[in-house]
């Protein structure tokens, strides 16, 4: 009786420690997921998240506002994706330069994957392949190497200027149509990628890139395949009805493969014969190994020089429709430029990329631009590699970590005046510039690897321009002065279109 009595005792004793210690545990994990919760958003629905309050246009200025009620760095769910949106410098500086051993993934894109954009380092996670291939084109568009470059860029610079007082209409950069501005840019890529001269207006591997980056920026825009959202369909072979987006991915991929390898065996067969126009990125690295690349290193080279047209042609030109645009806008910053310019270079020669360091007002007007109307204002997304905590918030692994670039840049405390364009801002100090180009060129070990190569191309449109235009608002059919009208598109590269009513005059 005693035996069953303490063996009683000692059960109910034993299940009530069990419950308390299940309490206590639980009490411990709540406090540690509450210390560990996710960052505050906007309440969204079931599934859906908050796919439905995703603006169409200008995500980044909805983003600020949603910063004023959420904090610098808020939380949205788009059908079951975490995106995590920085809004300030510190937060954008800590987690993706201080954390960048973290911080310097990419968020997987399934359509993307399916068309094989992944192959380039842009997009491909951060490890052993991604490293070598963007080591290729860090050593080839290191600052040393640039100025093999600066005839090219002066020289395409000064075709740019010929063709828009021919036409100042065609200046504008319509989606598929190779028009002055990205024409010259696109040839001054191509040249620098593969030693390859374009030919004419609908030149096949220009058009060719721009189809390639239409279609990389179509797969790329989240929302705009369910693959991205329910990965398992994936699986479902082309043949089944209703899986057009695999049909898609085919054919998108065979585009992709044929940007990849034409070009890259042009070039090949050009050094062999020794007809390769060099210095380029690809001859250079055939040269360095005596034409014997390998397999393996042949194929990294082949998916590495996409990122190059792509990274580099949208960025430049609505970098340089930007400039327009400002010069339009504020006469007075292009007046002063002018003066600047005929001090340092004079009127007997045009300027060159190599004038740069002498010519600190041109350095800050492009700093203003990177600023006022960042190419990438929402930048290209990072992602952790692992669950990382921000300010006692959590930010899981895998999650899209989108810095507001337009917003950062645009913070009146650091920037008083944010929407005016306005060189003077930095003083003429390059310390004050570089602060800019640290974010509006990207972040941590992901900084863009053509940066130095892009400031070489701008400055060249800039300076030349410059010295030899005045930048005009056009004159509408009753001879009244009409001021451009523009607008932003809403992709990773945004574009200024509808920017066409400059015309310039010889001075
Ligand atoms: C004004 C011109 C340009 C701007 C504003 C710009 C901006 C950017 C930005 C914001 C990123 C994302 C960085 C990040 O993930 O944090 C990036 C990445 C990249 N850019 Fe640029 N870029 C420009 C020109 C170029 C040029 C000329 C090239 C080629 C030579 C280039 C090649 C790339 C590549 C390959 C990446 C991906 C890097 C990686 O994921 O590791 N860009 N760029």
């Amino acid at each position: 009786m005693d035996f069953i009595a303490n063996r009683s005792l000692s059960l109910l004793y034993g299940s009530i420690s069990a419950v308390l210690a299940l309490v206590f545990f639980s009490i411990v994990q709540k406090r540690k997921s509450e210390s560990r919760r996710i960052p505050p958003g906007p309440r969204g629905l079931p599934l859906f998240g908050n796919a439905l309050q995703m603006p169409k246009e200008t995500p980044w200025l909805t983003f600020a506002e949603w910063s004023k009620i959420y904090g610098d760095v808020f939380y949205i769910n788009v059908f079951g994706t975490s995106v995590i949106i920085l809004n300030s410098m510190k937060a954008a500086k800590e987690l993706l330069d201080k954390r960048s051993a973290v911080y310097s993934d990419r968020p997987k894109l399934n359509m993307a994957s399916l068309c094989g954009y992944d192959r380039t380092f842009t997009l491909q996670s951060y490890g052993h392949e991604w490293r070598q291939q963007r080591k290729l084109v860090v050593q080839e568009f290191h600052p040393t190497h640039c100025q093999d470059y600066y005839a090219l860029q002066d020289e395409r610079a000064a075709a740019v200027v010929h063709k828009i007082l021919q036409d100042p209409s065609r200046l504008t950069y319509a989606k598929m149509q190779i028009v002055n501005c990205p024409r010259q840019i696109g040839a001054v890529i191509l040249r620098a990628a593969y030693g390859y001269t374009v030919q004419s207006e609908d030149d096949p591997w220009l058009k060719t890139g721009l189809e390639m980056m239409h279609e990389f920026d179509l797969a790329t825009t989240l929302g705009n395949f369910t693959v991205d959202f329910i990965p398992w369909i994936k699986y479902i072979p082309a043949w089944v009805p209703g899986a057009s987006f695999q049909k898609k991915a085919q054919q998108w991929r065979k585009n992709y493969d044929r940007v990849a390898w034409e070009p890259l065996t042009w070039t090949k067969n050009n050094w062999e014969s020794g007809r390769a126009v060099m210095p380029n990125m690809c001859g250079n690295i055939y040269e360095a190994a005596g034409g014997q690349l390998g397999q393996e290193v042949e194929t990294r080279l082949a998916y590495a020089l996409p990122g190059v047209l792509g990274g580099g042609l949208d960025t430049n030109v609505t970098t340089a429709l930007s400039f327009f645009m400002a010069m339009i806008l504020y006469p007075e910053v292009q007046m002063k430029a002018q003066a600047k310019l005929d001090r340092v270079v004079g009127k007997e020669r045009l300027p060159s990329v190599s004038d740069r360091p002498n010519l600190p007002y041109i350095r800050s007007i492009m700093a203003e631009v990177y600023r006022w109307a960042p190419a990438g204002p929402l930048s290209v997304p990072h992602a952790p590699n692992h669950d990382d905590e921000y300010d006692g918030m959590l930010i899981p692994k895998g999650s899209m970590i989108i810095p507001n670039v337009w917003h950062i840049l645009h913070n009146a405390n650091d920037y008083p005046d944010p929407m005016a364009f306005i060189p003077e801002r930095y003083n003429g100090r390059d310390a004050e510039m570089d602060k800019v180009r640290n974010v509006a060129f990207g972040f941590g070990r992901r900084i863009c690897p053509g940066m130095h190569f892009a400031e070489g191309t701008f400055f060249a449109i800039v300076a030349t321009t410059l010295a030899t235009c005045d930048i005009l608002p056009g004159l509408d059919e009753n001879g009244q002065v009409a001021l451009p009208k523009y607008a932003f598109t809403s992709s990773i590269v945004r574009f200024v279109f509808r920017c066409h009513l400059m015309h310039g005059t010889v001075v």
